[in-house]
């Protein structure tokens, strides 16, 4: 949550630090500023109250002169309401220093009262203020006058004062601070929450998430929690929180920036919708065959003697991430494997149960969510081993867990998560493929059949993809409505609870999502004449089943639109089809999506929301 940008060198600094706002806004918009210095060290600060296009309106009537250092923010509130005094970028008294930060201080009503009595005084309801009011203190403790301009002290000041703020400061953050006095220098520091550096010629970076960046390079460090970065033009030096240099290695990425721009669709949630073959195939590429044998050994480790060993596989994630691994669960059930899925908030005590037998699958698009983040910690401590299925190359996620199973998804933009979702469904059929296959549960020949039904699936998304129109002119004849009801039941009832979930993030309506099976236990009740009803209903063991609970629910008025397949079609009595191409029921989960992701988008655009920004969401919830 939050996204912090930085910038040294020659280039227009604030057009950089705007730009790499745009690119970070789906980590919160509430509100957003820049402050940029000029090699004078006179200080520019601009903020605003909304998104970073009125900032950069703003700007553009008022353009900064020669800055060539400075720092960005966009919000999204935690402490303080969204509002021009809370938005970042925060100064101390003299107005001279300025930080923005990601993350939350947790001892900053500790430090605000200290602060207070020592004279400071508050602009904002921030604890990042606290910050900026630290520093300040560090640095009248060194005896600096910030008349001290272009001396060649500042430097080194400004740095032992910022590396004495930080070892203050309890929660979480990702800090970057700029002092007017000193404009050759940049700082930035890392606890709990993600922070890159990005390397130029001439020119450096520093951003919550690399795509903030992208277009100038893809030459990266990422920081660990604990180290601190000294950000100058011509180079970047790392210590940790006791000022001792680390050597720190760089990395190339391989996306780029055109990844993350909308390529013609009108939201970046359609975009990504339409992405979801290639997400998938990417996903598997060159790690299928031969299932069950050590083919994901070269990329992380995993052997098939390792995946032999585990007893139990714990699924533990957030939202979107958490149904994906419920899909897990029941595939992993199905194959007799005991399999168990957790959102990652409610498993502090489970945690604690882990034992050395267990593989934890924690599922993040991000590799940043706090929750899931704190589950591993406490799983790993209680002696589990972790697999991370993440798309974020270098997230924290990845440096924690004992095996990285990367979703290629590239970058995901909407805060609704579409092709990230199936990315992890993806790697989830692959896990579990693996699994069943080195245990001898899928004997040769079925192996090569779920490889084979798995490897079309890229090809039947394309042919459901291709229904588009269809579907949104059934969102546009339930768009009005206020109240929608998704069930479905075994690997497609937490398909169930997606399709209510991107309703809700989006249209802001209320959805619920419901095990088939539960509707006669309270849900039923709520039906009412004309109330649309979506009920996935693939052919095979739940369909029976499914047919019976779509009739019970059209004879209390609901009114039905069934995603079938053409022969469970033939058993389902709807008002309205969306039929799906044919595949193992097993794998229905990975098409049956679609529709309900496509559904959501087209209620949500006939209702005019703002689908790639919904209200009160942000893409990547740092704080616990
Ligand atoms: C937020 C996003 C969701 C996402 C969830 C987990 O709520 O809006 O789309 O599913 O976080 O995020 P993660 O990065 O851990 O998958």
């Amino acid at each position: 949550m939050c996204g912090i940008t930085g910038y040294i060198g020659e280039n227009k600094t604030t057009d950089i630090l705007i730009d790499g706002l745009k690119r970070l806004e789906y980590r919160g918009y509430d509100s957003c500023g820049i402050a940029a210095v000029d090699a004078k060290g006179s200080l520019y600060l601009r903020r605003v109250s909304g998104r970073v296009d009125a900032l950069d309106k703003l700007v553009a009537e008022d353009p900064a002169k020669g800055a060539r250092a400075g720092v960005g923010h966009t919000r999204w509130a935690t402490h303080g309401a969204p509002s021009e005094d809370n938005a970042h970028p925060h100064t101390d008294c003299t107005g001279k220093l300025v930080v923005v930060h990601n993350g939350i201080i947790e001892n900053y009503l500790d430090l605000k009262e200290k602060l207070l009595a020592a004279g400071h005084k508050f602009k904002s309801e921030t604890d990042t203020e606290v910050i900026a009011h630290v520093i300040e203190e560090k640095l009248k403790a060194l005896n600096v006058q910030a008349a001290a301009v272009r001396s060649e002290m500042t430097e080194p000041v400004f740095f032992e004062a910022f590396r004495r703020a930080v070892n203050d400061l309890k929660g979480s953050f990702a800090l970057s601070a700029v002092w007017a006095p000193c404009p050759g220098m940049v700082l930035t520091a890392r606890m709990h929450s993600p922070l890159v550096i990005g390397l130029g010629k001439g020119e450096n970076f520093i951003a919550s998430d690399v795509s903030a960046f992208l277009k100038h390079t893809k030459r990266v460090v990422f920081l660990n929690d604990g180290e601190m970065a000294a950000v100058r033009k011509d180079g970047v030096d790392y210590y940790d929180f006791k000022g001792k240099k680390t050597a720190k290695d760089s990395v190339t990425i391989q996306w780029d920036s055109t990844m993350a721009e909308k390529g013609g669709y009108k939201h970046f949630m359609l975009k990504e919708i339409h992405e979801q073959a290639e997400a998938v195939e990417n996903t598997l590429r060159g790690r299928l065959l031969p299932l069950g044998g050590d083919v994901l050994k070269a990329e992380m480790g995993l052997t098939s003697d390792d995946i032999k060993g585990f007893a139990s596989v714990q699924f533990i994630a957030c939202g979107t991430a958490h149904h994906a691994g419920l899909v897990g669960r029941a595939l992993f059930e199905n194959f007799g494997i005991p399999s168990y899925a957790d959102v990652a908030s409610e498993f502090t005590d489970r945690a604690k149960l882990m034992r050395k037998g267990t593989l934890v699958a924690a599922i993040s698009q991000s590799g940043e969510t706090a929750d899931t983040l704190f589950a591993v910690r406490e799983a790993k401590a209680a002696g589990a081993k972790v697999i991370a299925i993440t798309n974020t190359v270098g997230s924290t996620l990845t440096r924690e867990a004992d095996y990285v199973l990367y979703t290629h998804c590239g970058p995901e933009i909407g805060v609704a998560s579409t092709k990230a979702f199936l990315g992890q469904l993806a790697a989830i059929y692959l896990l579990a493929g693996h699994f069943a296959a080195a245990r001898g549960i899928l004997k040769a020949s079925d192996a090569r059949r779920y490889a084979e039904d798995l490897l079309k699936i890229p090809r039947l998304i394309e042919e459901t993809l291709a229904q588009e129109k269809d579907i949104a002119k059934v969102a546009q004849h339930f768009a009005s409505s206020e109240h929608f009801l998704f069930i479905s039941r075994h690997v497609n009832y937490p398909i169930a609870l997606e399709g209510a979930l991107k309703i809700k993030e989006i249209s802001y309506v209320h959805a619920e999502g419901y095990a088939a099976g539960e509707m006669k236990h309270g849900p039923i009740a709520i039906i009412y004449k004309g109330m649309p009803l979506l009920a996935v209903a693939p052919s095979g063991r739940t369909l029976e089943l499914m047919a019976g609970n779509v009739e019970e629910a059209k004879a209390r008025g609901a009114d039905v639109v069934a995603i079938v397949d053409e022969d469970s079609r033939k058993r389902v009595k709807a008002g309205r089809y969306i039929t799906l191409p044919k595949t193992d029921e097993l794998f229905t989960p990975m098409l049956s999506v679609i529709p309900l992701q496509i559904f959501a988008y087209y209620v949500a655009l006939a209702k005019k929301c703002d689908i790639d920004k919904p209200r009160n969401l942000a893409k990547s919830v740092t704080v616990r």
